[in-house]
């Protein structure tokens, strides 16, 4: 079993190299559930397990000493299954180049850094206006998930750098299965796999039939 996880921890790797563009962060959910604080939230955009991916235009900016890591978005990631490993990707074009950073946040570590809660709240006040949802008073496992997005290119053209246009990205959250695999992944896998047993067996077939062929060759060679 441990040189089975082994092997698909390793085939996991090989596969997310593929993608160039990809920026991920794996984390353990925390075993803690909030209830106070969720209203304060309600104004970020949320993944679940059940709705794991939204796509985004995402605000850039090139570095500066007050933001070295370019511009701060959040994002909520509930219903989380405690201790579970999970990850969230965030994909782009290459053809927009950018430095993305991935953190996550417990409620507990947003309230104790001043610098957190301040980029989140100003983060929540300028998401205010398009939201205002219904508190739930429900218990959940969630974290806060920070996105910091900094240009990465240089042009002549003044405009664009002054003002970066904006990202397009998938942000996705993905539950492993068993703690070793991304959920996501499973259909890549049964892929690879079907292929490999696929070509196992038509190579034999192959091999039947050159066979006789090969056998009567070598004959002809001893005559
Ligand atoms: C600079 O980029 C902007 C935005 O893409 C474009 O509208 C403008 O024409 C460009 N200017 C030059 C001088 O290429």
């Amino acid at each position: 079993m441990k040189l089975l996880a082994c092997c698909l921890s390793l085939f996991a790797l090989l596969i997310n190299t593929v993608h160039a563009n990809t920026e991920k962060v794996i984390f353990l959910a925390p075993t803690t559930q909030h209830t106070s604080g969720l209203s304060e939230y309600q104004a970020l955009d949320v993944l679940t397990p059940l709705a794991p991916s939204i796509r985004r235009s995402l605000p850039v900016a090139f570095p500066t000493d007050q933001h070295p890591e370019g511009v701060e978005s959040w994002y909520w990631l509930k219903d989380l299954r405690q201790r579970q490993r999970h990850e969230v990707r965030i994909c782009w074009a290459a053809t927009q180049p950018t430095d993305f950073r991935l953190d996550v946040f417990e409620h507990k570590d947003i309230a104790e850094q001043h610098a957190l809660l301040e980029s989140l709240t100003q983060f929540i006040q300028s998401q205010r206006q398009t939201k205002e949802a219904a508190t739930s008073a429900k218990e959940e496992i969630f974290l806060l998930l920070r996105i910091q997005a900094a240009a990465d290119f240089y042009t002549t053209n003044k405009t664009l750098m002054q003002k970066p246009p904006p990202v397009d990205v998938d942000i996705i959250l993905d539950p492993y299965l068993d703690n070793i695999f991304p959920t996501s992944l499973l259909p890549t896998a049964a892929y690879i796999v079907c292929l490999a047993v696929g070509s196992w067996y038509v190579s034999g077939y192959i091999w039947s039939l050159l066979k006789p062929v090969a056998g009567t060759e070598a004959k002809s060679h001893e005559d």
